[in-house]
């Protein structure tokens, strides 16, 4: 087993509390990103040790960790229900005071599109996150989706909105990052997010956005990890 202090330890604590929720049978939606990973490998002890379940990998980097892990995989479309989902946030509205409670910021890893999917599809969709997640309202830039062909209008219509658009560019390539599904990223800086609600249903109605990073009322719980030990959020 890994030891982890930091951050690092607050991830570790958080995916292996969200494990825990996973039971004999159920179709399980594996979440993309550092947090979600630790996750990932406690279900595989699980399953090492007999658990019976399938998983769901949202991007190509859950996919292979679920494989060296030794989980069985399927697809939406081969399931009659999602039983649970387990994923990662960039931003989690932690004001039970304010509507958006629960609400989240995703995309960091350029997997929202299929994210969402499985996360909407599950009967209980828990985040796991460690306290830098945290936040009173939602800030930081909200991940876009883009067909290629679409990236300079929607760009266009993102500062009409009063937003600031940034093509995410890959890091060890030249250019923009390509996502699991051969789309574009734009990063759009709206500052604080009063109505991320409002937000989401307009960004949603703009020709060319597959998906935005935007994950409103879908969270069931958010496990937070903390120095030396988990906190629950369930809304
Ligand atoms: C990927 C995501 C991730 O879940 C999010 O970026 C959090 O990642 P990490 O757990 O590594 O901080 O939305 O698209």
């Amino acid at each position: 087993m890994k030891t982890a202090g930091g951050a690092a330890g607050a991830k570790r604590r958080a995916g292996e509390r969200a494990a825990r929720e996973v039971e004999d049978g159920f179709v399980v939606g594996l979440g993309t990103g550092s947090t979600t990973a630790y996750a990932i490998e406690a279900i595989g002890e699980l399953v090492a040790d007999g658990l019976e379940i399938q998983g769901i990998p949202t991007s190509y980097q859950s996919r292979q960790l679920a494989l060296e892990v030794g989980i069985p995989l399927t697809s939406l479309d081969a399931v009659e229900n999602v039983d649970l989902a387990i994923d990662g946030a960039d931003q989690v509205v932690d004001d039970p005071d304010s509507p958006a409670h629960g609400a989240l910021i995703k995309g960091g890893g350029a997997a929202h599109t299929r994210e969402k999917l499985v996360d909407a599809a599950a009967g209980r969709f828990v985040v796991v996150a460690d306290p830098s997640k945290l936040a009173d309202r939602l800030e930081r830039s909200v991940p876009l989706e883009v067909l290629p062909a679409a990236h300079s209008v929607v760009a266009d219509r993102v500062r009409d909105l009063g937003g600031e658009p940034s093509l995410r560019e890959a890091e060890r390539k030249d250019g923009p990052i390509v996502t699991d599904n051969g789309n574009l990223v734009l990063d759009c800086e709206f500052g604080p997010i009063d109505d991320p609600d409002e937000l989401a249903s307009t960004l949603s109605s703009v020709p060319g956005v597959v998906e935005h990073g935007l994950f409103v009322d879908l969270a069931d719980a958010t496990y937070v990890g903390t120095d030396d030990g988990v906190e629950a959020r369930e809304y």
